[in-house]
């Protein structure tokens, strides 16, 4: 079963499929659980069924919370979990992970950086800050942004841990991303470079236009937030998920996110 939303919909073959995953959460155990749901079984359910209906990306992007304890091990499955998928991974990393290790992860795992995909210039930003959960990107990688941008004559999108723009609910807010706004400034002095900001860090799926903007966040492979909650609340009924995005040769996109029901069922079973 899916839950899609498509929030451009032009009718032309993509340039570039991108298929963003986020807040996979592994631990060192295989069995490890994030509130009552193991989350390895959870995103193998996950890339089964992407690698089923998708056409073979040209990249995956896991935007933070790799690995929930920092551990190696759940680098290193990661890794292998996302195999599956036979595409290029670029991640970015998010509160809960080691700042050190993504890079480490084996396999074709890069980290950060810039991705270049037809007239497409797609940014990996770090917005983790050790020890805390809320982000920031500070001078150097919004410096980092601006000259990737200043360097490219063509349609660019951006994959960041934390969204620059609130969702709704008071406490993740409240732990955001805190140079959000310079973000979103230096996005709009790149007059419309920037088609979209592409976010996890709030396990739900958001949508919202600002300035031109696609601010988009993406459901966790794992365990789900309710919308609009004041504290700390799971979403029991939303299923995990990924988000489809197409770039489209002429600078728009396309992006849709698909739900994967048997990704619940399957790590409420515990099995793989
Ligand atoms: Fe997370």
């Amino acid at each position: 079963m899916e839950d899609a939303h498509r929030t451009e919909g032009p009718g032309r073959a993509p340039a570039a499929r991108v298929l963003q995953l986020t807040d996979t959460h592994l631990f060192a155990d295989p069995a490890g659980a994030l509130k009552g749901v193991p989350t390895e079984p959870a995103l193998r359910a996950v890339v089964a069924e992407a690698a089923r209906r998708e056409p073979p990306p040209e990249l995956v992007a896991v935007t933070g919370d790799l690995v929930h304890d920092g551990s190696l091990e759940g680098y290193e499955r990661l890794a292998q979990a996302l195999a599956p998928l036979g595409a290029p991974v670029r991640v970015v990393p998010g509160n809960h992970d080691d700042p050190a290790r993504p890079c480490l992860a084996p396999g074709p795992v890069a980290c950060c950086g810039e991705v270049t995909l037809g007239p497409w210039l797609l940014v990996f930003l770090d917005s983790a800050v050790p020890g805390e959960d809320w982000g920031r990107l500070g001078d150097a990688e919004l410096g980092r942004l601006d000259a990737a941008l200043a360097g490219h004559d063509g349609p660019a999108g951006v994959f960041v841990h934390h969204p620059p723009l609130p969702v709704g609910c008071a406490w993740l807010d409240a732990i955001g991303l805190r140079d959000g706004a310079a973000l979103l400034e230096l996005v709009a002095a790149h007059r419309g470079k920037v088609r979209f900001v592409a976010c996890g860090h709030v396990h739900q799926r958001s949508e919202r236009v600002h300035a031109g903007v696609a601010v988009l966040t993406t459901p966790a492979t794992c365990v789900q937030f309710r919308p609009h909650s004041e504290r700390f609340a799971l979403d029991a009924d939303a299923a995990p998920g990924y988000r489809r995005i197409e770039l489209l040769p002429d600078g728009r996109f396309a992006t849709e996110v698909v739900r994967v029901r048997a990704a619940a069922a399957r790590a409420a079973a515990g099995g793989g």
